[in-house]
């Protein structure tokens, strides 16, 4: 029947503890590989960022957020506190500027939200700049801005690195290679704004510094995580593991700390498949994705593809003749339009996984609201939502299971578990916001690897740092532009 079918598909997505467990000292291996040597499946890029914050720190920031769901422009009123005033902007990538303009369109782009939002919210500031910019003095006011760029860059310092490959469905080829840093400050002195773009800052690592400010412990915060659109993470480091860095002779940083933060990419752990578990879904999702072959981890665990895994589960059931579901028959009353999201690659949004796994009545009230929102699909039968309720459920699970295992491998290899202090971990993102229990699934399978357990578990502090890459972004602009050092 259509519920066995189900049962039977949801199976494929178990990850049992033996496999977390291989997961993990794979992980540690290809971590350590990552630090030693370019290219390597795990990039672990060093950020130069060499402190975490405590929560003193103050300022007026800008920040601007490209990479997740949406594209933010904001400031921040850093007060010296652990708080902050925060005013921003938030609106919707049009989708022809991801994957197939310029790389100036896009750019051109952003500057222009950041025009609008100076003219908006800094107008006196914008002014006065423009007026000393006639008397030829223009350079003492600029705003400093955290550039927060959630893709992979190689990073040659503070404020600058060049792309080394989109992900999360962005495709613009000709910024491959390129600085974005400086792509983005031209764009923005083609508008003769004044804004200095300062610092270049991955989410996770905004996540971690934000964090950390906000609630410092005695030690800070030790990892960010984010769990939204893509995942990765960025963690601190000692600088003595990091050997890659001495082929880098010429870059400036403190080496005081003996600490750097590296964002380690995990969205391509185990890119070649060693350990990852495959299903076919996963395999023809990857198959005709625009970027076969990488991304792997990420591919099995975020929210631009945990909608597209279930859609062609549920797909493979409704192509098996013998089966109905969502096609006219004896035991549905769905019929689907030839035009259907259902039909489309990329078509399920994972907000639907999110509220089908939230449904806890016995009539299904909210999977069958959240087809009709998705998918406009009326009167599902019984068994329907079940099998749809089903599969959620599984590919949700492996989902967060498997964000066990950087998080288990990086604490394991730093050390962390070894004493009792509490390790603080950041996260962000829309996943771990909104799917049910997301975190409860991850801690169990943390719990499985023999070198957390129970009592490692209980040591782990994982608190959300919402929207906190903006105010990280921020922190990071403030130790650029006064080469200031943070106070640990
Ligand atoms: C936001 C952060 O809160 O979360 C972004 O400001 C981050 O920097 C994003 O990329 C991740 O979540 P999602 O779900 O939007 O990808
Ligand atoms: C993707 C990006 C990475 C980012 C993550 C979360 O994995 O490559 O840089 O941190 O998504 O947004």
């Amino acid at each position: 029947s259509l519920v066995e079918e189900a049962t039977r598909i949801a199976r494929e997505f178990d990850y049992p503890a033996e496999q977390v467990q291989r997961g993990v000292s794979e992980y540690i291996r290809q971590l350590n590989e990552g630090l030693a040597k370019e290219n390597t499946t795990l990039s672990q890029i060093p950020t130069f960022v060499t402190a975490v914050p405590n929560g003193t720190e103050k300022g007026l920031y800008l920040a601007v957020d490209l990479g997740g769901t949406n594209f933010r422009v904001c400031s921040v009123q850093l007060h010296g506190d652990t708080t902050f005033s925060l005013t921003q902007s938030k609106i919707m990538i049009p989708r022809e500027l991801m994957a197939s303009g310029t790389s100036k369109d896009l750019f051109l782009f952003l500057a222009r939200q950041i025009e609008s939002f100076l003219r908006i919210h800094h107008n006196e500031h914008f002014e006065a700049h423009l007026r000393r910019r006639l008397d030829g003095n223009h350079e003492q006011d600029l705003f400093d801005l955290g550039f927060t760029f959630s893709f992979p860059v190689r990073q040659f310092g503070i404020n600058s690195g060049t792309l080394i490959r989109w992900t999360k469905g962005f495709n613009i080829p000709d910024a491959v290679g390129h600085d974005v840093c400086a792509l983005l400050q031209s764009a923005i002195d083609e508008l003769q704004l004044p804004v200095r773009v300062a610092a270049l800052v991955n989410d996770t690592v905004g996540t971690l510094m934000a964090r950390s400010y906000t609630s410092p412990g005695e030690t800070g915060t030790f990892l960010g995580a984010i769990f939204g659109t893509g995942t990765n993470g960025a963690y601190v480091e000692k600088l003595d593991k990091i050997t890659k860095l001495q082929h880098m002779k010429d870059a400036h940083y403190d080496k005081s700390t003996g600490e750097m933060i590296i964002n380690a990419e995990w969205g391509s752990f185990d890119n070649h498949l060693s350990v990852l578990p495959s299903t076919v879904y996963d395999h023809d999702l990857d198959a005709e994705s625009n970027n076969p072959g990488v991304q792997m981890f990420e591919k099995r665990v975020s929210g631009m593809f945990l909608g597209e895994i279930l859609r062609r589960a549920l797909l493979a059931i409704h192509n098996n003749p013998k089966l109905a579901i969502f096609k006219a028959s004896e035991t549905s009353k769905v019929s689907l339009p030839s035009d259907s999201l259902f039909y489309r690659q990329w078509g399920l949004d994972t907000s639907l996984l999110s509220q089908v796994e939230a449904d806890t009545t016995k009539d299904y009230v909210d999977v069958k609201a959240a087809l009709k929102d998705h998918l406009k699909i009326e009167n599902p039968s019984n068994d329907e939502c079940e099998a749809v309720k089903i599969l959620v459920h599984a590919i949700g699970k492996r989902a967060a299971r498997l964000s066990a295992v950087p998080l288990a491998a990086i604490l394991i290899d730093a050390g962390k578990l070894d004493s009792d202090d509490v390790v603080d971990v950041g996260v962000d993102g829309s996943l771990v916001e909104f799917y049910p229990n997301f975190e409860g699934y991850m801690r169990e399978a943390l719990r499985e690897v023999p070198q957390v357990g129970d009592a490692g578990n209980k040591k782990i502090r994982i608190g959300i740092s919402k929207d906190g890459s903006g105010v990280g972004a921020a922190l990071i602009a403030l130790v650029a532009s006064k080469d200031e050092t943070l106070h640990t």
